[in-house]
């Protein structure tokens, strides 16, 4: 096939894969200025390479026009999760959706492979809109977690380095890794709530301090220096004191400091 032709079969799926990672990033960033913990810790994307797509045809003999047909993972996004509980909150987010509908599922982390590879697999059909029109595209979502991404990627450049001979050692230390990985994932569960609290504290915190610098700022514009210069000091000793309570409270005085000024600044103008 010409490679025009193959750029006009795969730009609708690189337009799918660009729009689906906006829309997993604009979740992630929704959380985080919520202040509530994300489900989602990145997101990656990729269109299948030509070389793929071709090696993939021959194994499963596929012709050229059964390939939107017969391969569903043209379009792929990969999601990470911190912990196996986020990888349900995924699937029902997804499931929720109206611009995403599934056509099929894969559990293989109740149900593991053979090989030990664990992820949740879920093909969506997703539309995207082009100069020639609405075109439904197969998008192969895979969920999992930071430590089942780490042994999956390491597991497949070991298949790809041996190809169909990987040597009966290298496969036991693989699935002696993936009991390791299980093992993780269930100790990371465990402390959970723990680390979540002390990431949503984190989270809250660094918002605060940006609004706070955000209304010191806004303060230069309008307030007098020597009164600038006595927040800024006051801020850095409330900052020392690391309580979120007291930052917060200091947070909504100069907000009280800011407002009165607006008033000031919008009177005079009338
Ligand atoms: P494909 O023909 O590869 O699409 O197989 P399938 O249609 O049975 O789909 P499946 O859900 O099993 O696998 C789809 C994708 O999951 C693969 O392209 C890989 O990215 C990943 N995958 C599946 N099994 C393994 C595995 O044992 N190891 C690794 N590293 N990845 C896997
Ligand atoms: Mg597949």
């Amino acid at each position: 096939m010409e490679i025009q032709l193959w750029r006009e079969l795969l730009d609708p799926y690189q337009l799918a894969v660009d729009e689906l990672m906006v829309k997993f990033r604009y979740l992630i960033n929704e959380h985080m200025t919520s202040g509530v913990y994300s489900p989602i810790e990145q997101v990656n994307g990729r269109v299948k390479k030509i070389s793929s797509i071709l090696e993939k045809m021959q194994k499963k003999k596929i012709k050229f026009e059964d390939i939107e047909k017969k391969i569903d993972d043209i379009a792929g996004i990969r999601i990470i999760c911190q912990f196996v509980e986020d990888i349900d909150t995924v699937v029902d987010i997804i499931k929720n959706r109206s611009d995403m509908i599934v056509k099929e599922e894969k559990d293989y982390i109740r149900n593991a492979k053979e090989s030990g590879y664990r992820s949740y697999h879920i093909i969506v059909y997703y539309n995207v809109i082009t100069l020639t029109g609405t075109k439904n595209i197969k998008v192969e979502i895979q969920i999992r977690t930071l430590a089942m991404n780490f042994w999956a990627t390491i597991e497949h450049s070991l298949q790809y380095k041996y190809r169909q001979n990987m040597p009966p050692h290298i496969r036991e230390r693989l699935s002696g890794a993936a009991a390791a990985v299980v093992a993780l994932d269930t100790e990371m569960s465990s402390v959970r709530n723990e680390i979540m609290d002390s990431q949503n504290s984190f989270q809250i915190k660094a918002y605060i301090v940006a609004e706070i610098l955000n209304t010191i700022r806004n303060l230069y514009n309008v307030a007098n220096k020597r009164e600038i210069i006595k927040i800024q000091d006051e801020f850095y000793n409330i900052y020392k004191l690391d309580d979120i309570d007291i930052l917060e409270k200091f947070s909504k005085e100069i907000d009280v400091i800011a407002e009165g000024y607006r008033a000031q600044g919008i009177g005079s103008n009338e």
